[in-house]
């Protein structure tokens, strides 16, 4: 494995974020809809009290608002969080000059001067590898982000991002990539060995697949609005995994199908960052750090994943 740089160490030392797309967003996870900004702001609090304090967000979610509401709250706590945002490839986004300028944008929503992680939010066949590598390096050195990332990157591609930035002296942090008990693709696709390899953080985004693992959603009673489309397939398959995890749970004290989804990503090797609506979710989240998942019930769960998965 390559020795990983000490710029990016912090986020090797992180073992669990909290994601804010739910803050701000009514497309998906209607915002505004049971849960407004209290109720966030008390996710991010309790998280903050909990010892998470790597908090991902991006430009496109809720317009904006979930990095002014990030800002906000980063400002009336006393501890220290880190702080990611993303880059959207828009169409009319194209040289290099793109990347300070938007980064300047959310730096503005969230009231700083300077972000922990700048991450591509998508690839783009609009703009070149060496132009957005270098939108990035700017940023570094313009002093607006202290390390670099991308997220939703295949392994090739990931692999060229590194070596482009290396020609600008600049370690690729991080990619943050779709990583759950219900969609393990970076495990066969070799990202996750790569990001080991190279010493790049894989950031495991959906980590409670959007709610299914926390075993409140079934065929009869499916996750509201647009998400209640999105698992045809999986829904009625989920019972024998999610039956499997609450048994494992019990042999570590009691802990939720939550708590055990997290911490099987922390034992592959990711750092997740699951999103969370209220205090209550953020809380047993936070629950899935300090202890951890022998092999052998790893090797249990990921033969019930296959089994969902391929069936
Ligand atoms: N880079 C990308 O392209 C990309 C894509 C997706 C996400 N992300 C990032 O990854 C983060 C997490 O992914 P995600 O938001 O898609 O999904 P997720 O973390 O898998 O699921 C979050 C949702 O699950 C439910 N939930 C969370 N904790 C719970 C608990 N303890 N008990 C019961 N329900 C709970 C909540 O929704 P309900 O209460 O409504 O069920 C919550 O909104 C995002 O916030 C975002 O920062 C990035």
């Amino acid at each position: 494995m390559t020795e990983i740089s000490s710029e990016t160490r912090f986020l090797h030392a992180t073992e669990m974020g909290l994601g804010a797309w739910q803050w701000g967003d009514r497309v998906v996870w209607q915002y505004g809809h049971g849960y407004s900004a209290e109720e966030v702001r008390q996710a991010f609090q309790a998280s903050v009290a909990e010892g998470v304090r790597f908090v991902d967000t991006a430009e496109v979610y809720g317009n904006g608002r979930s990095e002014r509401l990030l800002g906000q709250f980063v400002k009336e706590t006393d501890q220290p969080v880190l702080v990611a945002t993303k880059f959207f490839p828009l169409p009319w986004r194209f040289g290099k000059g793109a990347f300070v300028r938007a980064l300047k944008a959310s730096l503005a929503r969230l009231n700083m001067e300077s972000i922990d992680l700048y991450q591509i939010h998508w690839p783009s066949p609009l703009i070149s590898m060496d132009t957005m590598m270098e939108g990035l390096a700017e940023c570094i050195k313009n002093g607006l982000t202290r390390t670099v990332g991308v997220s939703n990157f295949g392994p090739s591609r990931m692999v060229a991002a590194y070596s482009t930035l290396a020609r600008h002296d600049v370690p690729l942090a991080s990619n943050q990539v779709h990583y759950s008990l219900l969609n393990r693709a970076v495990e066969k696709d070799g990202t996750l060995a790569r990001c080991n390899e190279l010493g790049i953080r894989l950031i495991a985004y959906s980590p409670l697949e959007k709610g299914l693992l926390t075993g409140k959603y079934s065929v009869d009673s499916p996750p509201p609005g647009s998400r209640g489309r999105m698992f045809p397939n999986l829904l009625p398959r989920l019972g024998p995994l999610l039956k499997l995890m609450t048994e494992i749970g019990q042999d570590h004290g009691g802990k939720s199908n939550s708590q055990v989804a997290l911490n099987w990503t922390i034992c592959k090797g990711a750092l997740p960052i699951p999103g969370a609506k209220n205090a209550a979710q953020a809380l047993e989240n936070a629950g899935g750090l300090g202890w951890r998942l022998t092999d052998e019930e790893m090797a249990r769960l990921d033969e019930a994943s296959d089994a969902v998965v391929k069936s």
